[in-house]
């Protein structure tokens, strides 16, 4: 059974990848990822203002972990202290030269500017790869949606401009005309997608008059708004797509790739259960897959994606309906 694929012109094994966040972080559990057979890692994010030297974005040290490993306790990475710029380079030297796997590093910023090349510094330090967080809160009334994009079309042409390894660009689901704005970036020379951001939660304290910010683990209902994503864009554009948001389980790899993903990337599953839980879902997959009488991974991917099934806007009415039941 063949479940190798391509994913930014990097042949791997497997589909299954351990995404941006901390779980790069340990050493340890870095190689047990690798034991437990991850094709690829993705480190977490270097924040813009951590480069040009401005406050700490308050992303990496106010995320939760109560539910992290609750099955696997010895993986609990340590709680996250940010990681400044040259930390991070020495960090991913570290990781590079313990494990064989291909690890990507990830840059996080909104403002086209001198910050993008650092990515040339990443790929001395070792990156196979860089995934491009280009995030943007779009709550600046003078900003239209043609101005956010265009600013993330930049720094995705900066990036790609001053690296020669493979460049990702992680995408939120909250775009207006997000089949084109994927279409601009892939003219732009990305070479990935990553579909999609999940956001922290705000919530009012309504004692304390204090906004808080969490990050809850993911489930599976948060994977059909990324199928949607992968297969109104496969066949379509060059760049390869990884789906980031709601893996968690055989099946959603299978339909993952239906959809037309070239990776599942995982980081609350393995959060939650720790590494050896990318075997079980390795053999989910085998076992669905010979059920199914499938040979190869890649004979299934995208088989339903816009291009290949009769009625691509079912994708969208059939929300629609569901909706209004
Ligand atoms: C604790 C935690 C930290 C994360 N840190 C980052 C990060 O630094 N950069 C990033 O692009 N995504 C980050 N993410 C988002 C994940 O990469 C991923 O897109 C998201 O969690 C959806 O995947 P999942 O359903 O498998 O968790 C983080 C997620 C979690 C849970």
């Amino acid at each position: 059974m063949d479940l190798g694929t391509t994913y930014l012109g990097m042949r791997l094994p497997h589909p299954l990848v351990v995404g941006a966040g901390p779980l790069g972080d340990d050493l340890d559990t870095v190689r047990a990822l690798e034991d437990a057979g991850a094709s690829l890692l993705v480190l977490r994010s270097l924040y813009e203002e951590e480069i040009t030297g401005a406050q700490m974005d308050a992303f990496l040290t106010e995320e939760t972990h109560s539910e992290s490993f609750q099955e696997a306790e010895t993986f609990a990475p340590d709680p996250l202290t940010p990681l400044g710029p040259d930390e991070y380079l020495e960090h991913l030297r570290l990781i590079k030269s313990a494990v064989s796997i291909p690890v990507m590093a990830s840059l996080n910023g909104v403002t086209p500017g001198g910050w993008t090349s650092y990515a040339k510094l990443l790929e001395q330090a070792g990156a196979d790869g860089v995934e491009l967080h280009v995030y943007h809160a779009m709550s600046d009334m003078t900003s239209s949606a043609a101005d956010v994009e265009r600013q993330a079309v930049d720094i995705v042409r900066d990036v790609r401009a001053s690296v020669s390894i493979p460049v990702a660009v992680k995408l939120t689901p909250l775009l207006t005309a997000f089949a084109h704005f994927a279409r601009q970036l892939d003219e732009a020379g990305a070479n990935g997608f990553v579909l999609f951001t999940r956001f922290h939660k705000v919530d009012i304290d309504v004692d304390e008059l204090e906004i808080v910010r969490t990050l809850s683990l993911s489930d599976n209902s948060e994977l059909p708004l990324r199928l949607r994503g992968a297969a109104a864009l496969v066949g379509r554009v060059r760049s390869s797509i990884a789906l980031s948001g709601g893996v968690h389980r055989g099946l959603d790899v299978i339909k993952a790739t239906m959809a037309g993903a070239h990776v599942t990337q995982m980081v609350s599953a393995l959060l939650r259960h720790g590494p050896d839980h990318l075997r079980i879902v390795r053999h989910e997959i085998e076992s669905w897959m010979e059920e199914h009488e499938w040979s190869a991974l890649d004979d299934m991917r995208g088989n339903m994606g816009f291009q290949r099934i009769p009625d691509p806007a079912a994708y969208e009415r059939m929300n629609l309906r569901m909706a209004l039941r």
